[in-house]
């Protein structure tokens, strides 16, 4: 895909349904008894790997245009689940279907087959949960057992793991204590409460009993995770508006290195939309400044991080983040792959085991690169390439129908 250079980039723009809330509501809604809608959903592969594994579960799940139509089942079937390119999908219905009576095979495309699953596995055995990983990874194998509630935590900042453990909780007799270190994304707590499960959040640690859901209908807010392309594209080259965005404060971390860069944007008609926060933001075109970032943000950012790392490239300054480790596990290594696209670009990043260090340029020249079949490297390059002198040219540009179909046309 030729991306070509742009001095001034304007616009205003309808981005996609959420991600991560499309995979729940479709997820949830099939575990739960009744039917739904789920209007202005991702029509994303990650999302369609989720609709198919529901139905080979039992579940009805139709599309219709932008709308997903959802009859639950009560009880699910013996399956082989396909969840293509999905790291959400997967490790959601490893706790999904644990304790649920049947014997389900998941597997996945040659990236998430390399990306780690015990992290998942492991705090669901404490729950009494039958699960082989092959080597810690895909295929997924889980048994039929019972599982009973207890306390357990986290081992590393992953709203993945959080939510597992709480779909597990909502099958396993008894109170299920779920805490984590870090605060992750809450879309499942906030969705799961709608549904009617007995569920309370308690700082950074959630109580679940066991429950049945209701369907729900869900509107899904646009993923903030897309918007931050344009309005990345904003700050850089001139003033971008992206309408009705998700600004669930667990996923806002690119807000809060906005105000440390100096970049200039507003929230404009902010409201509640199912249980979301929701606004239009705009973005202006501002003098940035290199950033530090590290610790605790993380989870509220981590998908942002190249596209950061981009803004990064043109700010005046160095910028420093660390602590940023999970970023190996991703649908590529996104340290090494941002590293490779924005040098290939005339950046100046050093690879750090945990993150980056990005020496910010007035002007990057512009280039080749690969997108590694990574959805996020690819987007966050067609960002780095139209702000750049000449433009250039990504290999293996298609990947962006993971999570953002129609990005290159809404570029141009
Ligand atoms: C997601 C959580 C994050 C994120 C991923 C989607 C989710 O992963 O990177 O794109 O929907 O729960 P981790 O929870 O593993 O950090």
């Amino acid at each position: 895909m030729k991306i070509g250079a742009r001095k001034e980039f304007c616009g205003e723009f309808i981005i996609p349904g959420d991600k991560s809330i499309t995979h729940r509501a479709i997820m949830f809604n099939a575990a739960a008894s009744g039917e739904a809608a789920v209007t202005n959903a991702l029509m994303g592969e990650d999302c369609l790997s989720t609709a198919a594994c529901m139905r080979a579960l039992g579940a009805e799940v139709a599309v219709e245009g932008d709308t997903i139509r959802v009859r639950g089942a009560e009880t699910f079937r013996d399956a082989e689940c396909y969840c293509g390119n999905s790291g959400t999908t997967m490790r959601l219905l490893m706790g999904l279907v644990a304790g649920r009576n049947v014997n389900v095979v998941l597997t996945g495309d040659p990236s998430l087959s390399a990306r780690p699953m015990e992290r998942v596995a492991k705090p669901l055995r404490l729950l009494g949960a039958d699960i082989r990983t092959e080597g810690g990874k895909a295929p997924v194998t889980i048994g039929k057992t019972k599982l009973t509630g207890r306390e357990v935590d986290t081992a590393v900042p992953s709203a993945q793991v959080k939510s597992a453990l709480i779909l597990a909780a909502l099958g396993a007799d008894g109170e299920t204590f779920v805490h984590e270190a870090v605060k992750t994304r809450d879309h499942t707590e906030r969705m799961l409460a709608a549904m009617g499960a007995d569920l309370c959040v308690l700082g950074n640690a959630v109580r679940v009993k066991k429950s049945r859901l209701k369907c729900a209908d869900v509107e899904v807010p646009g993923d903030i995770s897309s918007a931050a392309y344009f309005m990345a594209l904003g700050a850089l080259r001139g003033e971008t508006l992206c309408r009705n965005v998700g600004i669930n404060p667990t996923r806002t971390g690119i807000l809060t290195v906005f105000d440390r860069m100096g970049v200039e944007y507003a929230l404009e008609n902010k409201r509640m939309v199912c249980g979301e926060p929701v606004a239009d933001i705009r973005v202006r075109k501002s003098a940035l400044k290199a950033v530090n970032i590290s610790g605790d943000i993380m989870p509220a950012l981590i998908d942002e991080l190249p596209v950061i790392a981009v803004l990064c490239a043109y700010a005046e300054g160095e910028s420093v983040i660390t602590g940023a480790e999970e970023l190996r596990v991703k649908e590529s290594d996104r340290i090494r792959t941002t590293a490779e696209m924005l040098s290939a670009f005339g950046g100046d990043i050093r690879e750090r085991e945990d993150g980056f260090v990005i020496r910010g340029k007035k002007s990057l020249l512009g280039g080749n690169a690969d997108s590694h079949l990574d959805h996020r490297i690819a987007m966050s390059a067609a960002v780095a390439l139209a702000a750049s002198e000449q433009g250039g040219e990504i290999r293996n540009a298609e990947c962006v129908n993971i999570s953002f179909p129609g990005f290159y046309s809404m570029l141009g």
